[in-house]
């Protein structure tokens, strides 16, 4: 048996080698600037952490095929979250256990005695799945800094005999000495928070929900402490969840037992109002200085698997730095994109503060792959903001609507649709937005095929997947309905991170 499982890893490891070699990261819809895998397919972000000065990122991974499948962990690291180094498949789905989503600690007093003092391990809890039976939450260490992962042979750490009960994010709350777990009961709209001294005994503490939007199963549950801003040494917990292809959250605290939510309002607060953000996660162990860091899954379960990219399925978001506000009465997580991002700016193309009234203003720079700032007076009128990937007779369309006091991305008109009419269908995604002092502040990151657009500080954010051909790559300012001003817009081209 061991004798055949070596021969498997061997032989994805030869398989992922020479895939890597035949992805040239200059595929019509590849995102440059966003991690993706070489080949195949992904989904979730599992065990972010940060270990040894680098940022470890696994991922739901099918190293087999180009659609969701034998769900396993790949594997990638970085220095500054924004260039990624692929490792070799690092927890293979085995026999007929997928590797679920879950979480990576750094274990390093050893609580579960799976290295030694002197060489503490990196544990990995993840949520073993058998189809068609249990789900239940197991454990994988490694002992080299996460190349080899051995699972651990007293496997299910915790099952209750559940057939939706994944997705555990684990951390270690310092106040009472122990490892936190938040876990997803889906089907219940609940997260359950256990405790354990060595990450392999679970004891429950309390749970959360239902609440917000149950219209979906719950997955993914991110517990977080986050900087309150402008508040040295204040934080709130954030608790976001995934469902029915979409996120919201949650502001609060957490004593350790139970979480409280603050907020007050019945309205759902989203991470990200586009439609492809989900399952995002926070990193773990993080050097105390940094705020809080989550990625999320760039895709949406409507049409995932149909998207026209090849040799690989899907991306992950920019990191965002988390940070709260209270914004009249009520918190709001704000999120930028990772601060490493600059580093890829080439000099930028400005563009005088204009009037824009009843017209459109086609800019002297294209791009597909590029940073976009602005801040927008748009008054009274109608519609007004920007066309990119535009060209042909396509584009996508941001835009802030006067008259309904939201900020909306509609890609009905970007060039390839017909992949699935689910794709087509959900076209616009809109939130409302609040003028400060009469004006909004965007800024946009287009990379190819992914558009991530932050408003005012990152109170909103939305991430759109769009498709199109590498001419669909000029950039359009409008206003319909009255006059809109432009103030500061700046444009930089970006490098490649790959
Ligand atoms: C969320 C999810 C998780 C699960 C994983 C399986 O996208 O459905 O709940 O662990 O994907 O790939």
């Amino acid at each position: 048996m061991i004798y055949k499982l070596n021969i498997l890893c061997v032989y994805l490891l030869i398989t992922t080698a020479a895939a890597a070699q035949q992805a040239t990261y200059k595929e019509l819809y590849r995102p440059r600037f966003h991690f993706s895998p070489a080949v195949n397919w992904t989904n979730d972000p599992n065990g972010l952490v940060y270990f040894k000065n680098q940022y470890h990122l696994f991922y739901q991974h099918n190293p087999f095929g180009n659609v969701w499948g034998h769900m396993s962990w790949g594997h990638a690291v970085s220095n500054d979250a924004i260039h990624w180094k692929h490792l070799p498949l690092a927890i293979p789905e085995e026999r007929d256990t997928m590797i679920f989503s879950g979480t990576c600690v750094y274990d390093a007093k050893n609580t579960s005695g799976l290295g030694t003092t002197s060489h503490p391990p990196l544990v990995a809890i993840y949520t073993g799945h058998v189809e068609g039976k249990n789900q239940s939450q197991c454990v994988a260490y490694s002992n080299d800094e996460g190349i080899h992962w051995t699972k651990y042979p007293a496997n299910p750490i915790l099952d209750l005999h559940k057939k939706d009960f994944r997705d555990p994010k684990v951390f270690w709350y310092e106040p009472l000495k122990y490892w936190v777990m938040a876990l997803m009961y889906p089907v219940e709209h609940e997260v359950h928070f256990y405790s354990s001294d060595n990450l392999l005994r679970w004891k429950e503490l309390s749970h959360f929900g239902p609440a917000g939007d149950t219209s979906g199963v719950w997955e993914c549950p991110d517990l977080s402490r986050v900087p309150v801003e402008n508040e040295s040494g204040t934080y709130k917990w954030v608790l976001q969840t995934s469902q029915n292809a979409s996120m919201q959250y949650f502001v609060g605290e957490f004593n350790g037992v139970t979480f409280t939510p603050e907020s007050t309002e019945t309205t759902v607060m989203r991470p990200d109002y586009g439609l492809d953000y989900y399952a995002a996660i926070t990193y773990n162990q993080l050097p105390a200085a940094s705020k809080p860091l989550a990625i999320g899954w760039v895709n949406n379960w409507n049409y995932a698997n149909a998207i026209p990219t090849s040799p690989w399925k899907s991306a992950m978001s920019i990191p965002r730095e988390l940070t709260v506000r209270k914004e009249k009465g009520k918190w709001v997580l704000l999120q930028q994109p990772v601060a490493s991002m600059r580093s890829l700016r080439l000099p930028p193309y400005h563009f005088d503060t204009k009037n824009i009234s009843e017209k459109e203003q086609l800019l002297g720079f294209t791009s597909k792959q590029c940073e976009i700032e602005f801040v927008i007076r748009p008054g009274t009128t109608n519609k007004s903001g920007i066309r990119i990937a535009a060209g042909l007779g396509h584009e996508l369309e941001i835009g802030y609507d006067a008259w309904k006091g939201v900020l909306y991305l509609d890609r009905g008109k970007t060039a390839v649709q017909d992949f699935s009419p689910e794709f087509s269908r959900l076209h616009l995604a809109e939130a409302p937005v609040q003028l400060k002092e009469g004006k909004l502040r965007v800024r946009i990151f287009y990379d190819n095929s992914i558009a991530e657009v932050f408003v005012n500080d990152g109170e909103q954010v939305f991430t759109m997947q769009l498709f199109n051909s590498k001419r669909e790559d000029q950039l359009v300012l409008f206003s319909h309905g009255g006059s809109s001003v432009f103030e500061s817009f700046k444009a930089w081209p970006l490098r490649s991170a790959w």
